[in-house]
């Protein structure tokens, strides 16, 4: 197999929710574009960072890859297998199995009437139920331990813990049917600041020890620097930047990743205080009503008349090489 291997390919993938308008089941429907037209791989034991403001379709972006939102079209392929198209072929037994999720909000996640050796042990006796109970027994004590919990912790309640102790469940029951790839929605973002690097790094050394692939979601670029290898921007829906995370983060295509990238302070106060701040206009436009041509254009400090009427899909000037939704930048 080659190093490129691609384990998910996500090809031109669409969200779109029916909105009742006026809050009542009868009133006019309208079209909330979610995730709209987005394509993406992940390849053998890298990690993918996704990015981008709030609402703009990452966790249902996610949800969808493993069947928990409802697609409207395009396709997503496990190990070359179609899993969501509505088609005879589609085929979710292995997806489930092999793609595991880590949610934003720890508590939330976890069952509150089961233990914590119950809520890790769930997933095995979903997936392994072969497996006798003292084996599964020992492979939950090994597993939380590995996240560096311990065995007073096993027949506890998760209400009985702190938020980064919670999310090393998560990550325990997401692991222990060792997937090949996990989806991390937000993991760090309801956690102080200083737990959040040690949950991090916590997912970072387990990634190395397992040869996992992760998709790795946040709000911000100064997250996902540390644990990616590519990066993937998302604007109302859309991809608009996705590259090898040097690529991006020294040289951003798209005028949108280098807002974001503006956005995320120098350790240097000189460097901090000498660089241009690329500043954002305005709102984000609503999903409902998205801007022509261009989702980015509203707020864009670059942008020119023919990006009202042009959609720039995310293509590369060379294969392997950044992708970039800019008309603009397709023009350089
Ligand atoms: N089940 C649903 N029905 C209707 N609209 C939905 C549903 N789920 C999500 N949306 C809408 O889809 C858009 C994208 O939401 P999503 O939660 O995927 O964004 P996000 O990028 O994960 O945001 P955050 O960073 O705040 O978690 C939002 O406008 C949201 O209101
Ligand atoms: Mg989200």
């Amino acid at each position: 197999m080659s190093a490129h291997e691609s384990l998910l390919e996500v090809d031109k993938l669409s969200v779109h929710f029916q909105i009742a308008r006026g809050g009542l089941p009868w009133s006019k429907k309208a079209t909330l574009r979610a995730v709209d037209g987005v394509s993406f791989d992940v390849r053998r034991g890298e990690t993918v960072g996704l990015v981008g403001e709030s609402g703009c379709g990452k966790s249902t972006l996610a949800r969808a890859i493993i069947g928990l939102a409802p697609v409207t079209s395009g396709s997503v392929q496990w190990k070359g297998r179609e899993t969501v198209a509505a088609d005879a072929r589609r085929d979710t037994t292995q997806i489930r199995r092999d793609v595991q999720m880590i949610f934003q909000d720890p508590l939330a996640s976890l069952d509150p009437r089961m233990t914590i050796e119950q809520i890790v042990a769930e997933p095995l006796k979903t997936h392994q139920p072969q497996l006798g109970r003292e084996e599964m027994r020992v492979r939950v004590r090994t597993m939380l331990e590995r996240v560096g919990l311990n065995n007073h912790h096993l027949r506890r309640y998760p209400h009985e813990f702190s938020g980064g102790q919670c999310q090393r469940v998560g990550i325990a029951r997401a692991l222990i049917g060792e997937p090949q790839l996990v989806i991390c929605d937000e993991p760090v973002s309801a956690l102080d600041v200083s737990i959040q690097a040690q949950i991090v790094n916590l997912l970072r050394d387990l990634q190395r020890e397992l040869s996992l692939s992760l998709l790795f979601v946040a709000h911000d670029l100064a997250v996902v620097k540390a644990i990616s290898q590519r990066v993937l921007v998302m604007y109302l829906g859309r991809v608009m930047e996705f590259g090898d995370k040097r690529d991006v983060y020294r040289e951003p295509q798209h005028p949108y990743t280098r807002a974001l990238l503006s956005a995320v302070p120098l350790p240097d106060p000189a460097a901090e205080r000498a660089r241009e701040h690329v500043l954002l206009r305005g709102e984000i436009p609503s999903p409902l009503k998205p801007p022509s041509g261009c989702a980015f254009r509203t707020r864009c400090p670059d942008a020119i008349d023919a990006c009202a009427h042009e959609r720039p899909v995310a293509t590369s000037a060379r294969i392997g090489h950044t992708q970039v939704a800019c008309i603009r930048a397709a023009m350089t």
